[in-house]
């Protein structure tokens, strides 16, 4: 097979793909057993043979999960927006480092576009930012940032002889806090947890209290994360609060808007969620989640600074990458990135915005939000089927209600059902001990008649289910 049929051979089985994907299963569900078989992972290799490729991609196609799926409400991403795939397919063919204006000059130019236009938007004034691998990397070099510039030796000299630094987050954190705390130094035990209030967001006078026993105790604290959507509840840390406390004590206050940070594209939503945002220190946002850009496609922006990503960050002695010779006025990314090689994440991200627009974006989030309300609405007008918390923003927390049972075991049962049957994946997390089922909808052909199938299935698969504990029971007596 030559190469102008192998692409023939590939588009077409894209495009198929493509057409599919809403329809059917979400999943041809195999348990690992089986699918090992089936794979045959052990096949001996073919030299050159293509259609023996074509075959694994015929099976990694048949036994994946159907993102794109309206039965898919399990992550905060689902299928990508169809401009951010041509740019990944373009991306692979040109298989380039976004690190050196000489290696990649497109995307160089097109990562400062939208980094520019990102910190306009978000209301940051003489900033700088950087396209990462994900929030989780994003929310550590802000944290690294925040730490370097708290006690500007530790570049050099480590962290010896440092005075204790102290970072704070709402307990509903996401976990790449912890990792960030430990990759960086800081130890979990510096890495404190504030409680929330009963809508998940950090409640202000214990973040000031915690402060105050560090300050006391002769440590530093350096950093505080304000979450914009956390990952299991939704909910929202008031940026404007912790501002008023950063006036007092001079951290650094970072917004992890990983999800929920969307919001700052609808000037409704940003109102609601967001005040104060343009004050913080630094912002992440990830485009592969609400907003659909194909995984992975993340910015972060630092406020109010021009080269502190640069100063932190830097490191090399430009002997054979990085040019300290201005050629052209050559603009090297490489340099305030914590990798060497750089996937042109860019370029997905320049399509998906000159393709919807800032407009087409808003609404996007808009029209989630009110699917989640509708969501919420039917869970709450539903016999079978209760809030575990209340709903704030996009994420709605639910479970079947099982009067006489272990609502935990019944509601993972149900659950576990749905997915290995094809149904659907809904997320599932535990509040407090209580398993809920977190619906997230970010599909943008999303329309109620999904979520009321969504409901529809799964109210009949936990009847279901009722029904066979009640035979066994019997069958007990
Ligand atoms: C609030 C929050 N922050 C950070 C992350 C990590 O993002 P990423 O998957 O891009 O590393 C997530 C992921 O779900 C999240 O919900």
């Amino acid at each position: 097979m030559n190469d102008k049929k192998v692409f023939e051979n590939l588009l077409k089985i894209i495009e198929q793909y493509h057409f599919s994907q809403r329809s059917g299963k979400y999943l041809e569900y195999r348990n690992p057993t089986e699918l090992r078989g089936l794979l045959e992972l052990e096949r001996p290799e073919k030299n050159g043979d293509w259609q023996e490729i074509f075959d694994w991609v015929e099976k990694y196609l048949t036994y994946s999960v159907k993102t794109n799926h309206p039965m898919f409400v399990n992550r905060m991403w689902v299928g990508a927006n169809l401009p951010s795939i041509v740019g990944e397919i373009v991306a692979a063919v040109t298989n380039t480092s976004a690190c050196t204006y000489e290696s990649a000059p497109v995307s160089t130019l097109m990562e400062k576009y939208m980094i520019g236009r990102m910190l306009e938007l978000v209301g940051f004034k003489n900033g700088e930012g950087q396209m990462t691998t994900g929030s989780s990397n994003a929310n550590m070099i802000a944290m690294m940032t925040a730490r370097n510039m708290a006690a500007n030796t530790i570049k050099q000299a480590g962290m010896f002889g440092q005075r204790k630094l102290f970072a704070f987050v709402g307990a509903d954190a996401h976990y790449s806090m912890d990792r960030a705390a430990n990759i960086l130094g800081i130890g979990a035990d510096q890495l404190i947890k504030v409680p929330l209030d009963p809508l998940g967001a950090m409640i202000p006078a214990e973040l000031e209290r915690a402060v105050d026993r560090v300050l006391a105790g002769g440590g530093q604290p350096f950093f505080v994360v304000a979450t914009a959507g956390t990952t299991v509840r939704g909910g929202y840390d008031s940026i404007e609060a912790l501002l008023a406390l950063r006036e007092k004590y001079g951290f650094w206050l970072h917004v992890d808007g990983a999800w929920g940070g969307a919001a700052v594209f609808s000037e409704k939503l940003r109102n609601r969620y967001l005040r104060g945002l343009e004050e913080a220190d630094s912002f992440t946002c990830d485009f592969h989640k609400m907003l659909g850009s194909s995984l992975m496609c993340n910015i972060l922006l630092i406020n109010k600074r021009t080269d502190a990503l640069a100063t932190v960050l830097c490191a090399g002695d430009g002997s054979y990458l990085f040019r300290n010779e201005n050629i052209d006025g050559m603009e090297d990314l490489g340099t305030a990135s914590l990798q060497c090689g750089r996937r042109v994440d860019s370029l997905k991200w320049f399509l998906d915005w000159k393709f919807f627009g800032r407009e087409g974006l808003a609404r996007r989030v808009e029209k989630n939000l009110d699917l989640c309300k509708y969501a919420e609405e039917l869970v709450k007008a539903s016999d079978h089927l209760e809030l575990v918390v209340p709903r704030t923003s996009f994420n709605v927390c639910f479970r079947f209600k099982v009067p006489a049972e272990d609502n935990n075991s019944f509601n993972l049962a149900l659950r576990t059902g749905l997915y290995r049957d094809g149904t659907s994946l809904v997320g599932l997390a535990y509040i407090d001990g209580e398993l809920a089922m977190r619906l997230l909808v970010t599909n943008p052909a999303a329309e109620r008649a999904d979520i009321d199938t969504f409901f529809g299935n799964l109210i009949a698969k936990g009847q279901e289910l009722l029904q066979e504990l009640d035979v066994s029971l019997v069958a007990d007596c």
